[in-house]
C-alpha cells in the first residue's frame, strides 16, 4: 500500500481551491488529473526532444521516435500482452472501437449477422455497432444486467447464436462501477468460436489487467483516464485478429509503397496508424502508465477497495440517497439520486459550490439508464489519490443538499 498523502503531492491540481474550498475531485470516471511527471514529460518533449517520428534521419527525430515507440513496450507490460506488436496507438477508446468496427467487423459482417452487447455499455461501445446495423444490416443483441447492476456471463454466452460475429462488453460499468467477469465470457465465447472485444476504459484504471489471462481478442483503454494526456490511448489486438483487419484510416506511415496505381501496407501495428500521431501525448501516456505501475496496480486496487467500502458504508447511511447498482463486485464508482425529486444537475451544482467535482447526467450510457428506469444521476468516481476525508466531505455536502431541498 502507498501513502496517499505523498501520492497527492504528485498531482499539483489537487492543492488548488475551487469556489473557495479545497478541491475534492470525484470525476475521475470522466477524466483523471495528471501527476507532475506526466506534465514534466510534456514540457521536456516540447522543450528539448520534439520532432516528427518515423520520418527523419536526424537526431531529434530519432530521439522522438525512440521515446514514442518505447511506449509500446510499456503498454505491453501494463496489459501483459504477448508482443508489443499487438499494441496499436490511438486517441482513446472511441477511436479504438471505431477501428475494430471499420477494420475488422465491417468487412466480415453480412446482413443478419449479430453483435452481442450488454445494456451497460458506454456509447463508445454502442454507436460504432449501430453504424454497422444501419449500413450493413447487422443485428444488435442486447444482454441485460440485473437490478444490482450485475451482468451474468452465462447470459452473455446464451445470447451467442450461429450468426454472432462478435461480443463487445465492458470490463467495468462507468455508471455503476460493476466489474464484469470478462474472462468467463471470453472462455465461453472462444469455445463457440466468437471473438470478444473488452472495453477497459474504466477497469484498466482501477484493477490489474492481464489480456492473456482474460483471453480477449481486443482490449481498449484511454490515456486521459489513466492519468495521461487527452488524445492518447492504445488498443490491444491479438495478432490473429490483426491479420484479419484491413486498414482503416489511410495516409502516411501506414503504407510501405505508393505508386500511381497501387499501394502496399506497412506491417501491423503501423498499418493501423496513419498520419502524424499525437507524439507528445503518447510519450506522456507511457510516463503515466509507468507512474501507475510504480505505485503498483495491486496497491491502487487495494487503496480503492478501501475507499469503496468506506464510501459504501457512509453513503448507505444517508436515508435520503438512492445508490444505483449494488454489485458485490464493484469499483469505487457511485451513481445516486436523491429520494426527494432533486435534479442531478442541481445536486452537482451545489456540490461544486463546496469544491466537490462530480458528473451529473446520463453518463454516455442511455440504454443502461433506461433499463434502470433512471433519468439522470450524480456520479462520484474515485481515483488512486482520493481519501476517506474526501468521502466525508461528499457526505457532509450531500446532507446540506438534502436540507436545502427539504427547506
Ligand atoms: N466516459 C466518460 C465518463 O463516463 C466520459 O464520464
Amino acid at each position: 500500500m502507498y501513502n496517499v498523502n505523498e501520492v497527492r503531492s504528485d498531482f499539483p491540481i489537487l492543492s488548488r481551491q475551487v469556489n473557495g474550498k479545497p478541491l475534492v475531485y470525484l470525476d475521475n470516471g470522466a477524466s483523471a488529473q495528471k501527476p507532475q511527471v506526466v506534465i514534466d514529460a510534456i514540457t521536456q518533449a516540447y522543450s528539448m526532444e520534439y520532432s516528427n517520428v518515423h520520418r527523419g534521419l536526424h537526431y531529434l527525430s530519432n530521439v522522438a521516435t525512440e521515446k514514442y515507440e518505447g511506449v509500446r513496450a510499456i503498454v505491453k507490460r501494463f496489459l501483459n500482452a504477448a508482443s508489443e506488436d499487438e499494441v496499436i496507438f490511438n486517441s482513446g477508446t472511441t477511436e479504438a472501437i471505431n477501428l475494430v468496427s471499420y477494420a475488422w467487423a465491417a468487412p466480415r459482417l453480412q446482413a443478419g449477422d449479430e453483435i452481442v452487447l450488454s445494456v451497460m455499455e458506454h456509447h463508445a461501445n454502442i454507436v460504432p455497432w449501430h453504424f454497422l446495423r444501419e449500413r450493413q444490416g447487422g443485428v444488435l443483441k442486447w444482454v441485460k444486467c440485473d437490478a444490482n447492476g450485475d451482468l451474468d456471463p452465462q447470459a452473455v454466452l446464451d445470447a451467442i447464436g450461429p450468426r454472432t460475429r462478435l461480443v463487445a462488453v465492458t470490463h467495468m460499468s462507468n455508471v455503476l462501477g460493476t466489474v464484469v467477469d470478462v474472462a468467463a465470457i471470453c472462455r465461453g465465447a472462444r469455445e463457440k468460436g466468437v471473438p470478444v472485444l473488452v472495453d477497459g476504459s474504466q477497469a484498466a484504471v482501477h484493477i490489474p489487467v492481464d489480456v492473456q489471462a482474460i483471453g480477449c481478442d481486443f482490449y481498449v483503454m484511454t490515456g486521459h483516464k489513466l492519468y495521461g494526456p487527452s488524445g492518447s490511448g492504445a488498443i490491444y489486438v491479438r495478432a490473429k485478429r490483426q491479420a484479419e483487419m484491413r486498414p482503416f484510416i489511410g495516409g502516411g506511415d501506414m503504407i510501405r509503397e505508393v505508386s500511381l496505381d497501387a499501394i502496399t501496407w506497412n506491417d501491423p501495428p503501423m498499418k493501423f496508424e496513419a498520419g502524424t500521431p499525437s507524439i507528445v501525448s503518447q510519450i506522456a501516456f507511457g510516463v503515466a502508465l509507468e507512474y501507475m505501475m510504480g505505485l503498483g496496480m495491486a496497491n491502487i486496487a487495494a487503496h480503492e477497495r478501501e475507499l469503496r467500502d468506506y464510501a459504501q458504508a457512509r453513503l448507505s447511511g444517508l436515508n435520503f440517497l438512492n445508490i444505483q447498482g449494488n454489485s458485490k463486485n464493484k469499483g469505487a464508482i457511485f451513481s445516486f439520486t436523491l429520494a426527494r425529486q432533486a435534479h442531478a444537475h442541481d445536486i452537482s451544482t451545489i456540490l461544486d459550490k463546496r469544491g466537490i467535482a462530480v458528473r451529473a447526467g446520463t453518463h454516455c450510457a442511455m440504454p443502461l439508464m433506461k433499463h434502470m428506469g433512471l433519468g439522470a444521476t450524480c456520479r462520484a468516481s474515485f481515483g488512486l489519490y482520493n481519501t476517506k476525508a474526501e468521502v466525508d466531505a461528499l457526505v457532509s455536502a450531500l446532507e446540506l443538499v438534502n436540507e436545502l431541498f427539504n427547506a
